[in-house]
């Protein structure tokens, strides 16, 4: 990996706390960026020293070490935290009080008792906090949430979502915190969903669902249905699986992450409005001719627009340079990051009570009752 050529000066010098899968990601985005340094890495593990050493760049088994030490004075300007979720929290509440801009990774938190005290903190901190929900930074996004707001699918009525993807053992195996309550594909992508559908279709405002562990035997989930109301008055059925052979995921569709073998003729998405309807991320249009005799006897023009692709983690990095240069605010901000969190515990609370939960009404004593 070849540091580019900075074209500004001095670039944004950032610490990379958690060298694993996402961590490694982030370190690939800041070398190519070229108003971006990788200031050090921070990971106990054994593995991310050797890493460290080979990309020549300081390291530190500890973040408060790194916080503490002159050399963060001096060389380090923002950290990003992709670390294991339950450890966010007390991670991002050091750099706040530091005044350290921070980008968490998301889940901003594993619970929202922790996100109440991320709250408090922000209104002490003088820097900013950026969640790491990249897709907000996604091109196809900005083409669907454009569409869908030009008015030109009429009044959204109503949403299908499918997060079905296979998760190999070694997945589990190698960082076996994944199986634990505290991830599951509800909390580690399921969320990423919540964002996508917020940015679409407005708040949630009730949950319905059901999950099942039966496959995997895991302590959590590894499959879920869900029924969602939005303030828009949208309904959305969304299934998510870590383990069903199908390639109807974000992943395996938008062609973001070439890492993911990809199906671009296969949609995750279908939002349907009373004058047309959108599949995701085929951007495939199914609308009528004539609006004022729409009907399911008449046939429909189909159209459509060849997918954007572009990368929302370098996009995301770009984005908190900015940030980290108060020249942004945060487009996912902490109040985004813990509302989707909300939605996700509604999700666990309503299907481990079979109660449609009301968001209004759901805070943190609702999240473990
Ligand atoms: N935005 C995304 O698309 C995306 C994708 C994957 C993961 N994530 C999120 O990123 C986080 C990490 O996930 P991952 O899949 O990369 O996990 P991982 O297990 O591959 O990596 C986590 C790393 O953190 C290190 N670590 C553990 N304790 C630490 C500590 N106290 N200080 C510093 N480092 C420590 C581990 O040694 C490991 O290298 C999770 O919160 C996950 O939800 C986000």
């Amino acid at each position: 990996m070849q540091p580019t050529p900075y074209t500004t000066n001095p670039p944004v010098r950032i610490a990379v706390a958690g060298a694993g899968y996402i961590g490694q990601a982030h370190i690939g985005a800041i070398f190519k960026n070229n108003s971006s340094a990788l200031s050090a890495i921070v990971d106990p593990s054994p593995n991310a020293k050797i890493y460290a050493a080979n990309l020549q760049v300081p390291y530190f088994e500890d973040l408060d070490v790194l916080l503490k030490s002159n050399l963060t004075q001096q060389h380090t300007d923002a950290v990003i935290i992709a670390t294991p979720n339950h450890l966010h929290a007390q991670q991002a509440l050091t750099c706040m009080r530091m005044d350290m801009p921070v980008l968490v990774e998301k889940p901003v938190t594993h619970d929202l008792a922790s996100g109440q005290q991320l709250l408090e903190a922000l209104t002490m901190s003088k820097a900013p906090v950026l969640v790491g929900h990249h897709r907000a930074h996604s091109a196809i996004m900005k083409n669907a949430r454009a569409m869908v707001h030009s008015g030109q699918l009429g009044k959204i009525v109503s949403v299908v979502g499918t997060a079905w993807f296979f998760k190999p053992d070694d997945y589990f195996e190698s960082s076996p915190w994944r199986k634990s309550k505290a991830a599951g594909p509800l909390l580690l992508n399921m969320i990423h969903e919540v964002h996508n559908l917020r940015m679409l279709c407005g708040e949630v405002t009730q949950v319905q669902a059901m999950t099942s562990q039966a496959t995997r035997g895991f302590e959590v989930e590894d499959t879920a249905s869900i029924t969602m109301r939005f303030d828009s008055g949208v309904l959305a059925s969304f299934a998510i699986s870590d383990t069903a052979a199908s390639p109807k995921s974000w992943e395996q569709t938008s062609q973001e992450n070439p890492a993911y073998s990809s199906y671009p003729d296969q949609n995750c998405y279908y939002i349907a409005g009373t004058h047309a309807s959108l599949a995701i991320p085929t951007m495939t249009i199914h609308s009528y001719t004539n609006t004022q005799q729409r009907s399911w006897w008449k046939p429909f023009q189909v159209s459509a627009q060849p997918a954007i692709t572009d990368d929302p983690i370098a996009n995301q990095i770009d984005h908190f340079v900015r940030v980290v240069r108060a020249e942004e605010t945060p487009l996912v901000s902490l109040h985004d990051g813990l509302e989707n969190l909300k939605v996700v515990q509604a999700i666990v609370v309503a299907a481990s009570q079979g109660i449609t939960v009301h968001m209004a009404s759901f805070n943190h004593s609702s999240a473990i009752a």
